[in-house]
């Protein structure tokens, strides 16, 4: 046992040593203080002096894609000097993560361009677009100085859109609403349930007040005396907002009756909120996502990145391996060597290649399957959601086909702006895909009116959409494995030769940044393992 003289002198020199974080998990090991702190794997950089005391130097490597992996991959391993050079098929870094602004192109594999004409000021994060708390998303942007701004994920204000339920139907409700009535109805319930004797197995009798006294303050719902209804509350809302003098405010109501609540199914949106990944608070790059890529490719040193780089062959040669690529500019294929290659494309992207690492190999790459993904920008000429409806940022679910409405958490109060119109998977998003670009708004539009009414046409300015599967190089959102503890998942976590694979879809982070920079970091701290140890 700690005296307790010495354990106040322990920690308080952990907290001058090591600051806040070192002294709250200290007290947590202590016992103090309960502080569950999760963190991702361990990670040391490779250092130049880690070849100091070896003998060994740094080795060539070709890293296959600048998307989020193989720029974290180029940009860990320049730490410790390794000759990076990174191949990538666009005319930009980032991959998927990719923000859309005026002038920015995109033809897909089709064949149809679009030319976004969106105003100065104006973006939409096409790819990644929110940052949750935890993810080492975080830490990248603190050592590369991108400056971060919250991003509004959940709004009380927002609405929850259901047309296809058997009750309220077509009637925006807003989330706050939603919530009250939700909450109110089911604490009501399980009060009556609780009360008349229903859960007397379960709870002792001291156990069903303090339940009660909960449901109570948990869903706003009266007393015992009035059997525990739940009849609405300013948690609603209000009809005519509070104000001076003798301006009590109308609170919205009168709730819908309690079947229709349940019947309406508001209630099974609440649990997006509670994922671990989508609860706020949650953080976005100032001025667009894509400071990310740019800050990595800049500390990389942009002469380290050919862009317009299709790569069509990667083979191992023994001791090193060498990628084919054609310019997608034209010209004749060239060939590089390099002492390793991390080969960070869409595993569907990737199982197209000519390569010699085996009929495994390509059979796992396939093993993924890639998951269509569809957004729209829509650039509207005033900012009636904030003006009009009072909105400010946050997120409409819907169960049409838009799947949400997004509104823009930048530039509140500014004169124009830019909500995503949808973002949608699967059959949503292969449906939007197939149209061309001026139909998917008007699609869009439509579906959007039900919710906002006429503005949602006529203040519009502008759009520009991306579906990714249809998005030459990268060919998907984002992929499911049938299995990740299957030979498939095992074989591409391993190095085939000198090729490493690097990207969100080899962790358990799909279709996260934080799934990129993880795995990147794995492939590093292998290669640099072996090359030390040779
Ligand atoms: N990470 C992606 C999102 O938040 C899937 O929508």
């Amino acid at each position: 046992m700690v005296a307790e003289a010495s354990r106040r002198g322990f920690l308080r020199s952990v907290g001058v040593a090591g600051g806040a974080g070192v002294l709250y998990s200290a007290m947590g090991a202590l016992g103090l203080a309960p502080v569950p702190d999760a963190h991702a794997e361990a990670y040391r950089p490779p250092q130049r002096g880690d070849f100091a005391l070896t003998g060994r130097s740094s080795k060539k490597v070709l890293v296959l894609g600048a998307g989020i992996a193989g720029l974290a991959a180029a940009y860990e391993l320049r730490k410790a000097g390794y000759d990076c050079r990174i191949l990538e098929a666009h005319e930009r870094p980032g991959g998927r993560n990719w923000t859309v602004r005026g002038g920015t192109r995109l033809t897909d594999l089709d064949g149809r361009t679009q030319r976004a004409s969106f105003s100065q000021g104006q973006y939409m994060n096409a790819g990644p677009a929110r940052l949750p708390q935890s993810h080492v998303t975080m830490e990248y942007c603190r050592e590369l100085g991108v400056p971060l701004e919250v991003f509004t994920n959940q709004n009380a204000n927002a609405y929850i859109f259901h047309e296809n339920s058997r009750a309220l139907a077509g009637q925006p409700v807003r989330w706050r609403t939603a919530k009250a009535d939700v909450y109110g109805y089911v604490s009501e319930l399980l009060a009556k349930a609780t009360d008349q004797g229903a859960l007397d197995q379960a709870l002792t009798a001291e156990d069903k007040e303090r339940l009660l006294a909960f449901l109570q303050n948990f869903g706003a719902i009266r007393g015992r005396a009035e059997d525990w209804a739940y009849a609405g509350t300013s948690r609603r809302g209000y009809a005519v907002e509070p104000g001076a003098a003798f301006e009590q405010g109308t609170v919205l109501g009168p709730p819908p009756s309690l079947s229709d609540v349940i019947a309406s199914g508001l209630g099974q949106r609440f649990s997006f909120e509670f994922g671990y990944d989508q609860a706020m608070l949650m953080f976005q790059p100032v001025g667009g996502m894509d400071a990310i890529p740019r800050a990595l490719a800049r500390a990389i040193g942009e002469g380290r990145i050919t862009y317009g780089a299709a790569v069509t062959a990667v083979a191992n040669t023994g001791s090193g391996a060498e990628v084919t690529w054609r310019s997608t500019r034209g010209g004749r294929p060239r060939t590089e060597r390099a002492d390793f290659v991390v080969a960070a494309m869409p595993p569907q992207v990737l199982a197209r290649l000519d390569h010699n690492l085996g009929t495994q190999v390509t059979a796992a790459l396939r093993y993924a399957t890639p998951t269509p993904v569809g957004k729209i920008g829509l650039e509207y000429r005033s900012r009636w959601w904030e003006t009009d409806e009072h909105i400010y940022g946050g997120i409409t679910p819907t169960d049409n086909d838009l799947s949400t409405i997004w509104y823009p958490s930048y530039g509140y109060q500014g004169r124009r702006g830019t909500l995503v119109g949808y973002y949608n998977f699967g059959a949503n998003a292969v449906s939007y895909g197939d149209l061309p670009h001026a139909q998917r708004e008007a699609r869009a539009v439509a579906q959007g009116v039900k919710i906002h009414g006429r503005k949602y046409r006529s203040e519009l300015a502008s759009s520009f959409s991306v579906a990714w599967h249809r998005t030459p190089f990268i060919e998907g959102g984002w992929v499911g494995w049938p299995s990740q503890t299957g030979p498939e998942y095992r074989l591409l976590n391993e190095p085939a030769g000198q090729v490493y694979f690097a990207g969100d879809w080899l962790s358990h982070v799909i279709a996260w940044q934080h799934g990129a920079f993880t795995s990147a970091r794995k492939v590093v701290t292998e290669i640099h393992e072996r090359v030390l140890s040779a």
